[in-house]
């Protein structure tokens, strides 16, 4: 088997560099501060603490994706070995060239959605007459773009199942605009649980390709699942934060014998990865950062021994100062805030506190780096679980990364196909 799609190998090598750091990946960099940085090699972050915000906004974007380190980007070396490691196992071959959709096609679509349709197209064009299905299924088809387009252009008769009725209705109104009341595709209503459901599962069997654009969370597993009797299924996950740690992480054999200690906030972490803007990452280090230095005040002042949910504060409050958003933080936490109001004052000029504030906001950055290989791993314990019930997998890059961050693809044909 080429490395390509050698799941399993990848998977061991990607458990073996991401093991040494779990203390930093499988916890929150805010509830047990400083421990995530403690978890991380000084030379991994120490040289960023002097970095300008815009070279930390081009390191944000390599973390986040776009892969490629610019010239005259001086990521610290160790960081960079560690990224140069990780980079082919977390990089998968791409799926053909996108076909581009005609006007007609796009109405009411998001570019975003036209970009993902338009890259799913040639693929199933690609297959579909090999496999000989006779109709296909879209789960969590929602307004039901994705199942219009392929009815019409691989002329199959199409379902589309989601929960969400408005949705649904959405799309049926979006045929009759479209005089596409012709067009084989059906919307039905029903919530795709993991035990049988006799009403739903005969959809997903048989002559059918099964297709799941961005099932979140538990859905992927439910969905790749139930179409073990199609021909053929497509899958993409997302919103990997809504799985079960214990039900819905390390299904597949080789993941349990090569384990990891997931959590919640690794899932979390794993559905990382839209690219921000300049203007985003000065923004989020202003919340990052003094979200911080109210936990440490919190702490200071011995009103929270360790962590301490504090809300979220209005936008507006952070284009004034800190001592402002203290103030609303603690009406919204009822403590009183009045006799503290002079140390709050001047708090996050404090040396002590502006190094930490720093490295808290470089820390968060740098963890970044996890994000993209926890999410390879989850797709790689899928593929690697189909293997196991002896399907062939393939894993393919179908989206731009920056258009679409879950941009991974699982395609799988089946022993009756
Ligand atoms: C992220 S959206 C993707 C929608 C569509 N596939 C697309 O790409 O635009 C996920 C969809 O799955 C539906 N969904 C989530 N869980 C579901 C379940 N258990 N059964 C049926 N539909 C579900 C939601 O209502 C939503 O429309």
């Amino acid at each position: 088997m080429t490395t390509e799609m050698n799941f399993a190998w990848r998977y061991e090598q990607l458990v073996s560099l991401l093991k040494p750091f779990a203390p930093c990946w499988t916890q929150s960099v805010l509830h047990y501060w400083p421990a995530c940085r403690d978890a991380l090699p000084d030379d991994w972050w120490q040289p960023l603490l002097d970095w300008p915000l815009d070279a930390m906004h081009q390191l944000d974007d390599v973390l986040a994706g776009a892969m490629e380190i610019p010239e005259g980007l001086d990521m610290p070396p160790g960081l960079r070995r560690f990224w140069e490691a990780v980079r082919p196992l977390v990089q998968f071959p791409r799926s053909p060239s996108a076909i581009p959709l005609s006007e007609t096609q796009t109405l009411r679509m998001t570019a975003k959605k036209q970009h993902e349709i338009a890259a799913i197209l040639p693929f199933l064009v690609e297959r579909n007459e090999a496999l000989g299905v006779k109709r296909a299924v879209d789960l969590g088809g929602g307004v039901g773009h994705l199942a219009r387009t392929l009815a019409t252009e691989l002329r199959l008769p199409l379902v589309s199942i989601d929960r969400n009725a408005d949705l649904q209705n959405m799309g049926r109104a979006l045929l009759q605009k479209l005089r596409m009341t012709d067009v084989p595709l059906e919307f039905v209503n029903g919530e795709m649980q993991s035990a049988r459901q006799d009403a739903l599962d005969p959809y997903f069997e048989g002559d059918c390709l099964s297709v799941g654009l961005h099932t979140c969370g538990p859905l992927a597993w439910a969905h790749l699942k139930k179409s073990q009797r199609s021909r053929a299924v497509l899958n993409f996950g997302c919103c990997y934060d809504r799985m079960d740690v214990t039900r819905d992480c390390q299904q597949s054999a080789w993941a349990r014998q090569h384990p990891l200690p997931w959590t919640s906030f690794a899932l979390f972490l794993a559905t990382r990865g839209r690219r921000r803007s300049l203007e985003e990452l000065a923004m989020q280090e202003r919340v990052n950062t003094w979200r911080l230095a109210l936990h440490l005040f919190l702490q200071e002042e011995g009103l929270a021994a360790g962590f301490l949910a504090v809300g979220d504060a209005p936008r507006a409050i952070y284009a004034q100062s800190f001592a402002d958003y203290a103030a609303d933080r603690f009406r919204f936490l009822q403590l009183d805030f009045a006799a503290r109001a002079g140390k709050a004052d001047g708090y996050i000029m404090r040396s002590d506190v502006a190094r930490s504030m720093r490295e808290f906001f470089v820390i968060n950055v740098v963890r970044n780096v996890f994000a993209r290989p926890l999410e390879v791993l989850l797709l790689l314990d899928r593929a690697l679980w189909m293997e196991e019930q002896g399907h062939r997998v393939e894993l393919r890059q179908f989206f731009d990364h920056s258009v679409s961050p879950r941009n991974l693809g699982l395609f799988a044909t089946f022993k009756n196909a």
